[in-house]
Protein backbone atom coordinates (compact mmCIF):
# COMPACT_ATOMS: atom_id res chain seq x y z
CA UNK A 1 0.00 0.00 0.00
CA UNK A 2 1.04 3.28 -0.60
CA UNK A 3 1.07 6.65 1.15
CA UNK A 4 0.92 8.84 -1.81
CA UNK A 5 -1.55 9.62 -4.47
CA UNK A 6 -1.31 9.37 -8.20
CA UNK A 7 -2.58 11.09 -10.92
CA UNK A 8 -2.51 9.57 -13.94
CA UNK A 9 -4.47 10.24 -17.26
CA UNK A 10 -7.23 12.62 -15.98
CA UNK A 11 -7.60 9.29 -13.01
CA UNK A 12 -7.09 9.92 -9.38
CA UNK A 13 -5.60 7.05 -7.81
CA UNK A 14 -5.66 6.12 -4.21
CA UNK A 15 -6.24 3.59 -2.17
CA UNK A 16 -9.17 4.41 -0.40
CA UNK A 17 -11.90 7.02 -1.47
CA UNK A 18 -14.25 8.31 0.91
CA UNK A 19 -17.79 10.28 0.10
CA UNK A 20 -18.83 12.31 2.62
CA UNK A 21 -17.00 14.50 4.92
CA UNK A 22 -19.88 13.58 8.53
CA UNK A 23 -18.39 12.52 11.33
CA UNK A 24 -18.55 8.66 9.71
CA UNK A 25 -16.58 9.96 6.82
CA UNK A 26 -14.00 11.53 8.59
CA UNK A 27 -13.72 8.70 10.70
CA UNK A 28 -13.00 6.46 8.86
CA UNK A 29 -10.77 8.48 6.74
CA UNK A 30 -8.92 8.90 10.15
CA UNK A 31 -8.32 5.46 11.23
CA UNK A 32 -7.29 3.67 7.43
CA UNK A 33 -4.87 7.12 6.91
CA UNK A 34 -1.76 5.23 8.24
CA UNK A 35 -2.47 2.27 5.75
CA UNK A 36 -2.41 4.50 2.27
CA UNK A 37 -3.66 7.21 0.57
CA UNK A 38 -7.19 8.81 1.54
CA UNK A 39 -9.26 11.10 -0.78
CA UNK A 40 -11.90 12.90 0.94
CA UNK A 41 -14.76 13.75 -1.51
CA UNK A 42 -17.03 16.03 -0.35
CA UNK A 43 -20.15 17.87 -2.16
CA UNK A 44 -19.82 21.75 -0.73
CA UNK A 45 -17.17 22.30 1.79
CA UNK A 46 -15.63 19.90 4.18
CA UNK A 47 -17.75 21.51 7.07
CA UNK A 48 -21.21 21.07 5.23
CA UNK A 49 -22.55 17.49 6.86
CA UNK A 50 -25.83 16.30 8.93
CA UNK A 51 -22.94 16.02 11.73
CA UNK A 52 -22.19 19.59 11.42
CA UNK A 53 -26.15 20.66 12.31
CA UNK A 54 -26.48 17.93 15.28
CA UNK A 55 -27.49 20.21 18.34
CA UNK A 56 -28.47 17.43 20.44
CA UNK A 57 -25.36 15.29 21.35
CA UNK A 58 -23.77 12.11 21.54
CA UNK A 59 -25.09 8.69 23.33
CA UNK A 60 -22.65 6.16 25.52
CA UNK A 61 -22.83 4.76 29.14
CA UNK A 62 -20.79 6.81 31.39
CA UNK A 63 -22.10 7.17 34.60
CA UNK A 64 -22.40 5.06 37.49
CA UNK A 65 -25.97 4.22 37.45
CA UNK A 66 -26.10 3.38 33.91
CA UNK A 67 -25.58 0.49 32.35
CA UNK A 68 -24.71 -1.59 28.47
CA UNK A 69 -28.15 -3.43 28.89
CA UNK A 70 -29.86 -0.08 30.05
CA UNK A 71 -28.62 1.24 26.30
CA UNK A 72 -29.25 -1.47 24.61
CA UNK A 73 -32.79 -1.91 26.37
CA UNK A 74 -33.61 1.35 25.18
CA UNK A 75 -32.31 0.82 21.76
CA UNK A 76 -34.29 -2.28 21.10
CA UNK A 77 -37.62 -0.51 22.56
CA UNK A 78 -37.01 2.12 20.51
CA UNK A 79 -36.45 0.27 17.56
CA UNK A 80 -40.00 -1.49 17.73
CA UNK A 81 -38.83 -5.04 17.22
CA UNK A 82 -36.68 -4.40 14.22
CA UNK A 83 -33.30 -3.41 15.76
CA UNK A 84 -30.48 -6.32 15.10
CA UNK A 85 -29.57 -7.44 18.59
CA UNK A 86 -25.51 -7.97 17.36
CA UNK A 87 -25.11 -4.79 15.96
CA UNK A 88 -27.18 -2.89 18.90
CA UNK A 89 -24.63 -4.60 21.98
CA UNK A 90 -21.63 -3.51 19.75
CA UNK A 91 -22.74 0.08 19.18
CA UNK A 92 -23.28 -0.04 23.27
CA UNK A 93 -20.25 -0.90 23.96
CA UNK A 94 -17.86 -0.08 21.74
CA UNK A 95 -19.32 3.95 21.83
CA UNK A 96 -17.42 5.08 25.45
CA UNK A 97 -14.11 3.92 24.06
CA UNK A 98 -14.91 5.83 20.52
CA UNK A 99 -16.09 8.86 22.28
CA UNK A 100 -13.27 9.09 24.43
CA UNK A 101 -11.28 9.03 21.49
CA UNK A 102 -13.02 12.32 20.05
CA UNK A 103 -12.02 13.85 23.50
CA UNK A 104 -8.14 12.46 22.89
CA UNK A 105 -8.80 14.52 19.25
CA UNK A 106 -9.99 18.01 21.35
CA UNK A 107 -13.28 17.55 21.34
CA UNK A 108 -14.56 19.76 24.18
CA UNK A 109 -17.67 18.17 25.78
CA UNK A 110 -19.52 20.35 28.04
CA UNK A 111 -18.41 19.56 31.70
CA UNK A 112 -19.84 19.75 35.22
CA UNK A 113 -18.53 21.66 37.89
CA UNK A 114 -16.61 18.90 39.39
CA UNK A 115 -15.07 18.71 35.65
CA UNK A 116 -17.05 15.43 34.38
CA UNK A 117 -18.52 15.55 31.35
CA UNK A 118 -22.81 16.66 31.37
CA UNK A 119 -24.98 14.20 30.58
CA UNK A 120 -28.27 15.20 29.04
CA UNK A 121 -31.43 13.44 28.24
CA UNK A 122 -33.87 13.09 25.44
CA UNK A 123 -36.48 10.81 24.71
CA UNK A 124 -36.14 7.06 24.76
CA UNK A 125 -33.34 7.43 27.42
CA UNK A 126 -34.22 5.67 30.73
CA UNK A 127 -30.67 7.62 32.04
CA UNK A 128 -28.96 10.64 31.60
CA UNK A 129 -25.80 9.30 29.23
CA UNK A 130 -26.12 12.12 26.43
CA UNK A 131 -22.67 13.90 26.01
CA UNK A 132 -22.99 17.77 24.60
CA UNK A 133 -21.26 20.83 23.63
CA UNK A 134 -23.72 23.34 24.25
CA UNK A 135 -26.78 22.82 21.79
CA UNK A 136 -23.78 22.83 18.83
CA UNK A 137 -22.22 18.88 19.56
CA UNK A 138 -22.41 18.33 16.08
CA UNK A 139 -20.55 21.69 14.76
CA UNK A 140 -17.81 20.93 17.83
CA UNK A 141 -16.93 17.47 17.32
CA UNK A 142 -16.55 18.43 13.35
CA UNK A 143 -14.25 21.77 14.10
CA UNK A 144 -12.07 18.71 15.91
CA UNK A 145 -12.26 16.13 13.31
CA UNK A 146 -11.77 18.86 10.37
CA UNK A 147 -8.68 19.93 12.46
CA UNK A 148 -7.16 16.65 12.47
CA UNK A 149 -8.05 15.53 9.23
CA UNK A 150 -6.14 19.26 7.71
CA UNK A 151 -2.91 17.92 9.86
CA UNK A 152 -2.36 14.27 8.00
CA UNK A 153 -0.86 14.24 4.80
CA UNK A 154 -2.30 11.05 3.66
CA UNK A 155 -5.66 12.49 3.55
CA UNK A 156 -6.28 14.68 0.92
CA UNK A 157 -9.68 16.77 0.80
CA UNK A 158 -11.70 17.33 -2.77
CA UNK A 159 -14.44 20.42 -1.74
CA UNK A 160 -16.96 20.99 -4.10
CA UNK A 161 -16.80 17.63 -5.65
CA UNK A 162 -20.19 15.35 -6.10
CA UNK A 163 -20.23 11.84 -6.72
CA UNK A 164 -21.75 10.27 -9.85
CA UNK A 165 -21.65 6.81 -9.98
CA UNK A 166 -19.38 4.31 -8.38
CA UNK A 167 -16.81 2.80 -11.03
CA UNK A 168 -16.64 -0.57 -11.29
CA UNK A 169 -14.46 -3.59 -13.03
CA UNK A 170 -15.00 -4.40 -16.74
CA UNK A 171 -16.32 -7.51 -15.58
CA UNK A 172 -18.70 -5.79 -12.93
CA UNK A 173 -17.61 -8.19 -10.59
CA UNK A 174 -15.75 -5.14 -7.53
CA UNK A 175 -16.05 -1.74 -7.14
CA UNK A 176 -12.82 -0.13 -8.38
CA UNK A 177 -13.84 3.91 -7.59
CA UNK A 178 -16.10 6.79 -8.42
CA UNK A 179 -16.81 8.77 -11.14
CA UNK A 180 -16.87 12.60 -9.53
CA UNK A 181 -18.03 15.70 -11.08
CA UNK A 182 -16.11 18.62 -10.12
CA UNK A 183 -18.56 21.52 -9.61
CA UNK A 184 -16.29 24.19 -9.74
CA UNK A 185 -14.38 23.27 -13.22
CA UNK A 186 -17.27 20.87 -14.55
CA UNK A 187 -14.63 18.26 -15.20
CA UNK A 188 -15.72 14.74 -14.70
CA UNK A 189 -12.68 12.27 -12.91
CA UNK A 190 -12.34 9.13 -12.06
CA UNK A 191 -11.41 8.23 -8.63
CA UNK A 192 -9.56 5.14 -8.67
CA UNK A 193 -9.77 3.15 -5.18
CA UNK A 194 -7.39 0.49 -4.91
CA UNK A 195 -8.32 -0.98 -1.86
CA UNK A 196 -11.94 0.67 -0.90
CA UNK A 197 -14.33 3.28 -1.43
CA UNK A 198 -16.00 4.11 1.47
CA UNK A 199 -19.71 6.03 1.39
CA UNK A 200 -20.55 8.23 4.45
CA UNK A 201 -22.98 10.60 2.80
CA UNK A 202 -25.55 11.31 5.11
CA UNK A 203 -28.91 10.87 4.74
CA UNK A 204 -31.97 12.23 2.82
CA UNK A 205 -34.19 14.71 4.39
CA UNK A 206 -34.37 17.21 1.04
CA UNK A 207 -36.63 14.36 -0.72
CA UNK A 208 -39.64 16.29 1.42
CA UNK A 209 -40.55 20.21 1.05
CA UNK A 210 -39.38 20.58 5.28
CA UNK A 211 -36.68 18.84 6.77
CA UNK A 212 -34.21 20.13 9.31
CA UNK A 213 -30.67 18.36 7.01
CA UNK A 214 -28.23 20.49 5.36
CA UNK A 215 -28.81 21.26 1.54
CA UNK A 216 -26.73 18.20 0.99
CA UNK A 217 -29.01 15.48 2.34
CA UNK A 218 -30.46 14.65 -0.78
CA UNK A 219 -29.45 10.25 -0.57
CA UNK A 220 -26.70 10.48 -2.56
CA UNK A 221 -24.84 7.37 -1.33
CA UNK A 222 -28.19 4.83 -1.12
CA UNK A 223 -28.75 6.37 -5.19
CA UNK A 224 -25.35 5.83 -5.97
CA UNK A 225 -25.34 2.40 -4.13
CA UNK A 226 -28.09 0.90 -5.20
CA UNK A 227 -28.00 1.71 -9.41
CA UNK A 228 -24.76 -0.55 -9.01
CA UNK A 229 -26.69 -3.11 -7.20
CA UNK A 230 -25.81 -3.01 -3.19
CA UNK A 231 -28.67 -4.42 -1.43
CA UNK A 232 -30.40 -1.17 0.64
CA UNK A 233 -33.24 -1.58 3.72
CA UNK A 234 -35.83 -0.36 5.43
CA UNK A 235 -36.25 2.69 3.42
CA UNK A 236 -39.80 2.95 4.74
CA UNK A 237 -38.81 4.27 8.37
CA UNK A 238 -38.27 7.73 7.86
CA UNK A 239 -37.61 9.66 10.80
CA UNK A 240 -39.53 12.68 11.38
CA UNK A 241 -38.54 14.88 14.33
CA UNK A 242 -41.14 15.87 16.16
CA UNK A 243 -39.88 19.64 17.03
CA UNK A 244 -38.81 22.30 14.35
CA UNK A 245 -39.94 25.50 14.53
CA UNK A 246 -42.57 26.96 13.07
CA UNK A 247 -42.18 30.53 11.31
CA UNK A 248 -44.31 30.72 8.10
CA UNK A 249 -41.91 31.00 5.19
CA UNK A 250 -38.74 30.24 7.22
CA UNK A 251 -36.19 27.50 6.31
CA UNK A 252 -36.82 24.31 8.95
CA UNK A 253 -35.19 24.64 12.15
CA UNK A 254 -34.39 22.27 14.46
CA UNK A 255 -35.42 22.61 18.39
CA UNK A 256 -33.41 19.78 19.99
CA UNK A 257 -34.81 17.26 21.86
CA UNK A 258 -32.67 17.94 24.46
CA UNK A 259 -35.07 21.13 25.10
CA UNK A 260 -37.57 18.53 26.46
CA UNK A 261 -34.91 16.42 27.97
CA UNK A 262 -33.94 19.61 29.86
CA UNK A 263 -38.32 20.18 30.94
CA UNK A 264 -39.49 20.91 28.30
CA UNK A 265 -43.33 19.97 27.98
CA UNK A 266 -45.55 19.80 24.67
CA UNK A 267 -48.55 21.75 24.73
CA UNK A 268 -51.67 22.95 22.88
CA UNK A 269 -52.59 26.84 21.90
CA UNK A 270 -54.47 26.51 25.09
CA UNK A 271 -51.95 25.22 27.36
CA UNK A 272 -53.04 21.64 27.47
CA UNK A 273 -49.90 19.26 27.93
CA UNK A 274 -51.34 16.50 25.76
CA UNK A 275 -48.73 13.87 25.35
CA UNK A 276 -49.54 12.04 28.65
CA UNK A 277 -52.85 11.12 26.75
CA UNK A 278 -50.64 9.42 24.00
CA UNK A 279 -48.10 7.65 26.19
CA UNK A 280 -47.36 6.99 29.87
CA UNK A 281 -43.55 8.62 29.07
CA UNK A 282 -45.39 11.96 27.36
CA UNK A 283 -42.75 14.76 26.77
CA UNK A 284 -39.96 12.45 26.71
CA UNK A 285 -41.36 8.97 24.73
CA UNK A 286 -39.46 7.98 21.29
CA UNK A 287 -39.42 10.08 18.90
CA UNK A 288 -42.16 8.26 16.67
CA UNK A 289 -44.88 8.21 19.27
CA UNK A 290 -44.21 12.35 20.56
CA UNK A 291 -44.43 12.67 16.29
CA UNK A 292 -47.72 11.22 15.64
CA UNK A 293 -48.81 12.55 18.64
CA UNK A 294 -48.36 16.68 17.29
CA UNK A 295 -49.77 15.30 14.51
CA UNK A 296 -52.51 14.18 15.36
CA UNK A 297 -53.28 16.78 17.96
CA UNK A 298 -52.63 19.61 14.38
CA UNK A 299 -55.29 17.62 12.74
CA UNK A 300 -57.70 17.50 15.59
CA UNK A 301 -57.31 21.03 16.28
CA UNK A 302 -56.73 21.96 12.49
CA UNK A 303 -53.73 24.40 13.69
CA UNK A 304 -50.83 24.79 12.40
CA UNK A 305 -48.52 23.73 14.93
CA UNK A 306 -48.26 23.13 18.59
CA UNK A 307 -45.65 24.73 20.90
CA UNK A 308 -42.40 23.39 23.38
CA UNK A 309 -42.69 24.99 26.78
CA UNK A 310 -39.52 25.51 28.87
CA UNK A 311 -40.60 28.46 30.53
CA UNK A 312 -40.53 27.71 33.95
CA UNK A 313 -36.61 27.67 33.75
CA UNK A 314 -34.91 30.06 34.76
CA UNK A 315 -34.12 32.42 31.81
CA UNK A 316 -30.00 32.48 32.38
CA UNK A 317 -30.15 28.54 32.39
CA UNK A 318 -32.04 28.76 29.10
CA UNK A 319 -29.50 30.86 27.80
CA UNK A 320 -26.59 29.01 28.97
CA UNK A 321 -27.83 26.08 28.02
CA UNK A 322 -29.14 26.38 24.26
CA UNK A 323 -27.53 29.60 23.15
CA UNK A 324 -28.16 29.11 19.25
CA UNK A 325 -31.58 28.21 19.84
CA UNK A 326 -32.25 30.82 22.16
CA UNK A 327 -30.86 33.45 19.51
CA UNK A 328 -32.40 31.60 16.42
CA UNK A 329 -36.40 31.90 18.37
CA UNK A 330 -35.57 35.40 19.05
CA UNK A 331 -34.61 36.33 15.42
CA UNK A 332 -38.02 35.23 15.14
CA UNK A 333 -39.15 37.86 17.38
CA UNK A 334 -39.70 34.45 20.16
CA UNK A 335 -38.19 34.57 23.66
CA UNK A 336 -38.05 31.29 24.75
CA UNK A 337 -37.67 31.53 28.07
CA UNK A 338 -40.71 33.96 28.43
CA UNK A 339 -43.22 31.87 25.91
CA UNK A 340 -43.95 28.23 24.42
CA UNK A 341 -41.76 27.72 20.78
CA UNK A 342 -44.07 26.90 18.34
CA UNK A 343 -43.37 23.76 16.97
CA UNK A 344 -44.11 21.36 13.81
CA UNK A 345 -42.34 17.99 12.69
CA UNK A 346 -40.05 17.47 9.65
CA UNK A 347 -37.84 14.59 8.15
CA UNK A 348 -34.69 14.50 10.07
CA UNK A 349 -33.31 11.06 9.75
CA UNK A 350 -33.34 8.28 7.38
CA UNK A 351 -33.17 5.28 9.70
CA UNK A 352 -32.82 2.30 6.61
CA UNK A 353 -29.96 2.81 4.28
CA UNK A 354 -27.08 1.00 2.11
CA UNK A 355 -27.04 -2.71 4.19
CA UNK A 356 -23.93 -3.18 5.66
CA UNK A 357 -22.55 -5.75 8.14
CA UNK A 358 -20.77 -5.03 11.66
CA UNK A 359 -17.63 -4.30 9.67
CA UNK A 360 -19.62 -1.63 7.21
CA UNK A 361 -19.16 -4.40 4.21
CA UNK A 362 -21.71 -4.11 1.45
CA UNK A 363 -22.72 -6.98 -0.64
CA UNK A 364 -20.56 -5.79 -3.22
CA UNK A 365 -16.74 -6.38 -3.26
CA UNK A 366 -14.64 -2.99 -2.42
CA UNK A 367 -17.36 -1.23 -1.19
CA UNK A 368 -18.34 -0.16 1.97
CA UNK A 369 -20.37 2.39 4.18
CA UNK A 370 -21.21 3.83 7.56
CA UNK A 371 -23.48 6.36 9.42
CA UNK A 372 -26.92 7.74 8.24
CA UNK A 373 -26.23 6.15 4.53
CA UNK A 374 -25.85 2.68 6.08
CA UNK A 375 -28.04 -0.19 7.54
CA UNK A 376 -26.35 -1.68 9.92
CA UNK A 377 -29.39 -2.93 12.00
CA UNK A 378 -28.70 -0.77 15.14
CA UNK A 379 -32.55 1.39 14.58
CA UNK A 380 -34.58 -1.12 13.78
CA UNK A 381 -37.92 0.95 12.64
CA UNK A 382 -37.09 4.63 15.20
CA UNK A 383 -33.86 5.26 16.17
CA UNK A 384 -33.07 6.29 19.56
CA UNK A 385 -31.80 10.03 19.47
CA UNK A 386 -28.17 10.38 19.51
CA UNK A 387 -27.22 6.68 18.67
CA UNK A 388 -26.48 8.56 15.15
CA UNK A 389 -23.63 10.40 15.36
CA UNK A 390 -22.39 7.47 17.68
CA UNK A 391 -23.14 4.56 14.99
CA UNK A 392 -20.86 6.63 12.48
CA UNK A 393 -17.71 6.56 14.97
CA UNK A 394 -18.48 2.76 15.96
CA UNK A 395 -19.20 1.30 12.62
CA UNK A 396 -16.36 3.74 10.61
CA UNK A 397 -13.39 2.28 13.20
CA UNK A 398 -14.84 -1.03 12.86
CA UNK A 399 -14.87 -0.82 8.85
CA UNK A 400 -11.02 0.25 9.15
CA UNK A 401 -10.42 -2.39 11.51
CA UNK A 402 -11.39 -5.10 9.14
CA UNK A 403 -9.23 -3.18 6.42
CA UNK A 404 -6.13 -3.29 8.31
CA UNK A 405 -6.65 -6.83 8.29
CA UNK A 406 -8.13 -8.12 4.83
CA UNK A 407 -7.52 -5.04 2.75
CA UNK A 408 -4.74 -6.56 1.16
CA UNK A 409 -7.19 -9.08 0.03
CA UNK A 410 -9.51 -7.43 -1.60
CA UNK A 411 -7.28 -4.74 -3.36
CA UNK A 412 -7.36 -4.27 -7.13
CA UNK A 413 -4.65 -2.61 -9.53
CA UNK A 414 -6.79 0.17 -10.40
CA UNK A 415 -6.10 -0.59 -14.06
CA UNK A 416 -9.29 -1.96 -15.11
CA UNK A 417 -12.05 0.72 -14.73
CA UNK A 418 -13.86 2.16 -17.70
CA UNK A 419 -13.96 5.74 -18.44
CA UNK A 420 -17.22 8.23 -17.90
CA UNK A 421 -20.04 8.23 -20.84
CA UNK A 422 -20.07 10.71 -23.05
CA UNK A 423 -22.35 13.21 -23.39
CA UNK A 424 -23.84 16.73 -24.56
CA UNK A 425 -26.61 19.55 -23.93
CA UNK A 426 -27.14 20.98 -20.96
CA UNK A 427 -29.77 21.23 -18.58
CA UNK A 428 -31.17 24.17 -17.40
CA UNK A 429 -31.10 25.13 -13.79
CA UNK A 430 -35.09 26.44 -13.67
CA UNK A 431 -35.78 22.80 -15.16
CA UNK A 432 -34.09 21.05 -12.01
CA UNK A 433 -35.53 22.86 -9.66
CA UNK A 434 -39.01 22.50 -10.75
CA UNK A 435 -38.04 18.36 -11.07
CA UNK A 436 -37.24 18.75 -7.52
CA UNK A 437 -40.13 20.54 -6.30
CA UNK A 438 -42.40 17.86 -7.75
CA UNK A 439 -40.78 15.22 -5.85
CA UNK A 440 -40.88 17.06 -2.20
CA UNK A 441 -44.48 17.95 -2.99
CA UNK A 442 -45.41 14.30 -3.89
CA UNK A 443 -43.73 12.59 -0.84
CA UNK A 444 -44.69 15.89 1.07
CA UNK A 445 -48.39 15.16 0.57
CA UNK A 446 -48.46 11.21 0.08
CA UNK A 447 -45.58 10.04 2.67
CA UNK A 448 -45.69 11.65 5.47
CA UNK A 449 -45.90 10.25 9.44
CA UNK A 450 -49.51 8.73 8.48
CA UNK A 451 -49.70 6.61 5.63
CA UNK A 452 -52.17 4.87 3.57
CA UNK A 453 -52.00 2.24 0.28
CA UNK A 454 -54.34 4.76 -2.03
CA UNK A 455 -51.91 7.81 -0.87
CA UNK A 456 -49.12 5.86 -1.91
CA UNK A 457 -50.33 5.02 -4.75
CA UNK A 458 -50.37 8.14 -5.80
CA UNK A 459 -46.78 8.80 -4.66
CA UNK A 460 -45.50 5.96 -6.76
CA UNK A 461 -47.54 6.97 -9.76
CA UNK A 462 -45.84 10.75 -9.75
CA UNK A 463 -42.32 9.38 -9.22
CA UNK A 464 -43.02 6.87 -12.14
CA UNK A 465 -43.34 10.26 -14.12
CA UNK A 466 -40.55 11.97 -12.49
CA UNK A 467 -38.08 9.42 -12.90
CA UNK A 468 -38.84 9.22 -16.58
CA UNK A 469 -38.45 13.01 -16.94
CA UNK A 470 -34.97 13.13 -14.74
CA UNK A 471 -33.79 9.68 -16.98
CA UNK A 472 -34.30 11.16 -20.26
CA UNK A 473 -32.19 14.38 -19.10
CA UNK A 474 -29.85 12.83 -17.69
CA UNK A 475 -29.31 10.11 -20.79
CA UNK A 476 -28.04 13.01 -23.02
CA UNK A 477 -27.30 16.09 -20.46
CA UNK A 478 -23.69 17.07 -18.99
CA UNK A 479 -24.42 15.94 -15.09
CA UNK A 480 -24.50 19.20 -13.01
CA UNK A 481 -24.95 18.71 -9.23
CA UNK A 482 -28.71 19.92 -9.79
CA UNK A 483 -28.71 16.56 -11.79
CA UNK A 484 -27.14 14.18 -10.36
CA UNK A 485 -29.05 15.02 -6.96
CA UNK A 486 -32.69 14.93 -8.97
CA UNK A 487 -31.48 11.42 -9.92
CA UNK A 488 -30.54 10.04 -6.32
CA UNK A 489 -33.63 11.77 -4.95
CA UNK A 490 -36.44 10.53 -7.35
CA UNK A 491 -34.62 6.94 -6.29
CA UNK A 492 -34.56 7.60 -2.96
CA UNK A 493 -38.36 8.51 -2.88
CA UNK A 494 -38.91 5.42 -4.82
CA UNK A 495 -37.38 2.98 -2.23
CA UNK A 496 -39.23 4.87 0.43
CA UNK A 497 -42.27 4.26 -1.04
CA UNK A 498 -42.17 0.76 -2.14
CA UNK A 499 -40.81 -0.08 0.88
CA UNK A 500 -43.87 1.53 2.76
CA UNK A 501 -45.88 -0.21 0.55
CA UNK A 502 -44.01 -3.57 1.02
CA UNK A 503 -44.75 -3.09 4.62
CA UNK A 504 -48.38 -4.25 5.92
CA UNK A 505 -48.42 -3.19 9.56
CA UNK A 506 -47.53 0.08 11.13
CA UNK A 507 -44.19 0.10 13.27
CA UNK A 508 -42.29 2.10 14.50
CA UNK A 509 -42.30 5.08 12.35
CA UNK A 510 -43.92 3.87 9.66
CA UNK A 511 -47.83 3.78 10.17
CA UNK A 512 -49.94 3.05 7.74
CA UNK A 513 -54.12 3.66 8.35
CA UNK A 514 -54.55 0.27 5.86
CA UNK A 515 -52.71 -1.71 8.70
CA UNK A 516 -53.21 0.19 11.88
CA UNK A 517 -51.39 -2.65 13.85
CA UNK A 518 -47.64 -4.55 14.02
CA UNK A 519 -47.95 -7.44 12.82
CA UNK A 520 -45.59 -10.06 14.01
CA UNK A 521 -44.96 -12.18 11.01
CA UNK A 522 -43.91 -8.67 9.10
CA UNK A 523 -41.03 -8.55 11.67
CA UNK A 524 -38.15 -8.65 8.77
CA UNK A 525 -36.25 -6.14 7.06
CA UNK A 526 -37.41 -4.62 4.06
CA UNK A 527 -34.36 -5.43 1.48
CA UNK A 528 -34.19 -4.26 -2.39
CA UNK A 529 -32.03 -4.86 -4.98
CA UNK A 530 -31.81 -3.35 -8.33
CA UNK A 531 -32.96 -5.56 -11.06
CA UNK A 532 -33.64 -3.04 -13.90
CA UNK A 533 -33.84 0.80 -14.05
CA UNK A 534 -37.71 0.82 -12.91
CA UNK A 535 -38.30 -3.06 -11.52
CA UNK A 536 -36.75 -2.60 -7.83
CA UNK A 537 -36.96 -6.63 -6.30
CA UNK A 538 -38.15 -7.38 -2.84
CA UNK A 539 -35.50 -10.15 -1.27
CA UNK A 540 -37.02 -9.88 2.14
C1 LIG B 1 -31.84 16.63 18.54
O1 LIG B 1 -31.06 17.41 19.06
O2 LIG B 1 -33.01 16.57 18.88
C2 LIG B 1 -31.35 15.76 17.44
C3 LIG B 1 -30.53 14.67 17.98
C4 LIG B 1 -30.72 13.43 17.20
O3 LIG B 1 -31.36 13.43 16.16
O4 LIG B 1 -30.28 12.38 17.68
Amino acid sequence: MSIQSVMENNRRIFDFVVLGSGIAGITFALQVADMGSVALVTKKDRTESNTNWAQGGIAGVQSPDDSYELHIKDTLIAGAGLCHEDAVDVLVREGPARIHELIDFGVNFTKESDGDIALTMEGGHSRHRIAFHKDLTGQEIERALVAQVAAHPAITVFEHHSGIDLAKSMDETEVCGVYVLDTVSEAIETFVARIAVFLATGGCGHVYSHTTNPSIATGDGVGIAFRAGAKVANMEFIQFHPTTLYYPGARSFLISEAVRGEGGILRDKSGRAFMKEYDERGTLAPRDIVARAIDAEMTRENAPCMYLDITHKPAAEIKERFPTIYAKCLSYGIDMTKEPIPVVPAAHYMCGGVVTDLNGKTNLKGLFASGEVSCTGVHGANRLASNSLLEGLVFSHRAAQWLRQHGDQIANDGEDVPPFRPYRGRVQEAETDALKRRIQNAMTKYVGIVRSNERLAKADAALSVIADEVDALYATCRPTEDLLELRNLYLVAQLIIRSALARQESRGLHYTTDYPHTVEEERHDTIMVKRKRTDFVLIS
